[in-house]
Parts: structure tokens; sequence; C-alpha cells
């Protein structure tokens, strides 16, 4: 039966992945070879449901660009989202909640998708389309199929992903712990023992060098103090996005006319530290562009929690600019580099006449 083999040589493909994005990669090609269609992609889903992350095969080169925008999570995509059914169409314009393919859309004809689950919360979908004559039984078992194991493989790596951060985080602590306990403690004892030697000794430059050792140890101590302040687990370090980001833009708009809005969804009260630093430095980038180039008069700034990522927009309806072929300052490079350094992904999308969006992405 080559329906098992094929599923077996992808199960192993998609765990053999160590990569959350290589994970998704993994599941469009092989849904893509499984099924023999030329176009395949996944979307990854925030709390609120909305669109994270958009992985696509197939599509021509230019042909993202052309339509501007990855698809919404309307239309088709969110009939997918919310049935434990897979959907298969011969011809995508038959299906009644089909509004939403933009015109330079690729012809998807044949159109299979199938949300991917994790227990009962949906972390996002897979679609397929494009295929000649349709897809069929067997395709649809397979993606089914293929929807279980990238479930399984994704909600592996996160296990892993936390229990890494709880082995790092564990060691400080141990380490930290055992400077304080045992190392510091010897110290101290052999100071006591070396003020007790030069309060016995009668030789006046023995004191002296008895003494000078002491205050090096004391130093030492203090300097070990410092560095076991430092181990502590990162966790103690959580900063309030939310209301720096309030404070923050409140500063940036004060000299201009435009107002700013910033709407978020899910919880961003107790973020680690350098994650809301990132955060802070792409925003407070993208929006003083917004305020001083774009003249727009409104910049909103988004932010959207999902299950391990964030994602930070910011958008104003201005001027914009050509990406290609304006100039890049230090502010585009630096969102670009900021999102980078976090693990993360920055995309500029900007149209003359209708305004530019910021679009950054970072691991949680
Ligand atoms: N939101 C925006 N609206 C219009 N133009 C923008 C916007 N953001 C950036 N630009 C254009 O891109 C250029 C480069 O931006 P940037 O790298 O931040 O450098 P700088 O702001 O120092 O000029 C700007 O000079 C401007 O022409
Ligand atoms: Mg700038």
């Amino acid at each position: 039966m080559a329906h098992i083999t094929d599923l077996v040589r992808a199960a192993s493909v998609v765990a053999s992945q160590t990569e959350l994005t290589s994970i998704l990669e993994a599941v469009v090609e092989t849904g893509m070879e499984l099924t023999g269609a030329p176009f395949g992609a996944l979307g990854v889903l925030g709390e609120d449901g909305s669109l994270i992350q958009f992985v696509h095969r197939g599509l021509p080169d230019g042909m993202v660009e052309r339509i501007g925008h990855p698809p919404e999570g309307r239309g088709l995509l969110g009939a997918i989202t919310w049935t434990d059914q897979p959907l298969r169409l011969d011809r995508v314009s038959d299906h009644p909640e089909a509004a939403g393919f933009p015109s330079a859309h690729p012809s998807m004809e044949s159109f299979l998708g199938v949300s991917i689950r994790i227990g009962d919360q949906v972390f996002g979908n897979l679609y397929l389309g494009g295929k000649d004559g349709g897809f069929t039984d067997r395709d649809e078992a397979l993606i089914e199929s293929l929807a279980v194991i990238a479930g399984t493989a994704i909600s592996t790596i996160r296990v892993q992903g936390r229990l890494r951060r709880a082995a790092v985080l564990e060691d400080r602590q141990r380490i930290a712990r055992d400077l304080h306990d045992s190392i510091i403690q010897d110290l101290f004892a052999v100071g006591l023992t070396l003020q007790m030697l030069g309060a016995k000794t009668e030789d006046e430059e023995l004191r002296r060098s008895i003494k000078e050792a002491a205050d090096q140890l004391d130093a030492s101590i203090a300097a070990l103090r410092r560095f076991i302040f430092d181990l502590r687990p990162p966790v103690w370090g959580t900063r309030d996005l939310k209301q720096e980001l309030s404070e923050l833009l409140g500063r940036l708009a004060v000299p201009y006319d435009a107002s700013v809005a910033i709407g978020v969804t899910g919880p961003v009260e107790d973020l680690p530290a350098e994650l809301v630093e990132a955060v802070v430095q792409v925003v407070r980038e993208a929006a003083s562009n917004a305020l001083r180039h774009a003249r727009s008069d409104l910049v909103s700034v988004s932010i959207s929690r999902g299950v391990d990522r964030l994602l930070v927009t910011v958008t104003d309806h201005g001027i914009g600019f050509d990406v290609d072929t304006t100039p890049r300052g230090m502010g585009l490079e630096n969102i670009r580099s900021r999102a980078e350094a976090a693990g993360g992904e920055a995309e500029i999308v900007s149209k003359p006449g209708e305004g530019t969006t910021v679009r950054v992405v970072l691991p949680v």
C-alpha cells in the first residue's frame, strides 16, 4: 500500500526537523508531494485567530509581492479553521465563502484544506491547490493524516523548547546556589583565618601583606556576589510591553498632528525583558518613520500574542514609498537586524499613495 509507506516517510521527514519553521516547510512540501498539488501553503494562527505566519511553496516568483499580503484568514481559510473536517473543492469558485481571493492569486481551481490541531487548539491551516483533475479521496485521507503528524511534531518541538528553557533555568539556579552556599562560605572562612593570623603576628610587614590578601579576598567575594546576581533566572526580568509602548508612542507623537492607536491582543504584561526591548526598538523606528515621512493622520500599532510568537505591526495610510528603490537608512536596517537578532523576521510592505506596513514576527 503506497498509502502507508508514503505516510511513514512523511512522518519521518516532518519529525526530523528541529526548528518550527522547518517543520512547517516540510509539511507543505510533503503535502504537495503526497498529492501532486503544484501549490501548497500553511498559515499559523494567533490566539485571536489572526494569521501570524505564512509558509508557501509553488507560487511563481513575485506573486506574493504582487498579491501584497498573505491571506487574512477569512473566506475559505476561515471556513477550514473552525471545523475538523477537511474541505475539498473541484472548483474554488463553487464555495460560498470563497470571496477573498485577490485577483493576482494563481488560478487555483481545485482546493484541499485542513486545519492543524494540537489537542483541541487550532494551530493553523494546511492547504493545497491547483491539482489537475481535482483532489481524490486518497489525497484527502493522506492530508488528514499529514495534519495529525504535523500537529504532533509541532507540539513535540514546543515541549522540547519548554524543557530546554527549564533546564537552562534550573542550571543557572543550581550554579548560583552552589556558588553562594559553598564557595562564598569557604572564601569567608579563609578571610577569617587571615584576619586571625594578622592579629597574632608581631611582624609589621607580614601583617601588611596579610591585610592586602584579605582585602583582595573581599573584592573577589564582592565580584562573585555580582556574578551570582547576574545568574538569576532571566524570567525574573520581565517588562510590561503595553505600558512601555503607550509611554513611548505618547512621547513620539507630541510634535506631530497624527494620532497613534495601539491595539493589543493576548497577554503581554510579563514578557522577557529582552523581547520587550526588541519590540520597543522596532516600534520606535517604524512609528517615527510613519510620523516623519508618511503624512498620515493615523498611525496604528498592533501587538498580537500567539502561542509562541509575537506579531508586531505598524501601519500608516500615508504617502508610502517604493521599497525597492528608496535608499535604506539606519531606521529600516535597524528594524530588520533587531528582528533577526531576536530570532524573528521583519517585512516592510509599502505602496506609493497607499501607505506602509512594517510587520515583525518574534518568537516568545
Ligand atoms: N512610513 C513611511 N512612509 C513613507 N516613507 C517612509 C516610511 N518609512 C520609511 N520611509 C522612507 O524610507 C526612507 C528610509 O527610512 P529609514 O531607513 O528609517 O531612514 P530615515 O528615516 O533616517 O530617512 C525614508 O527616508 C523615507 O523616504
Ligand atoms: Mg527612520
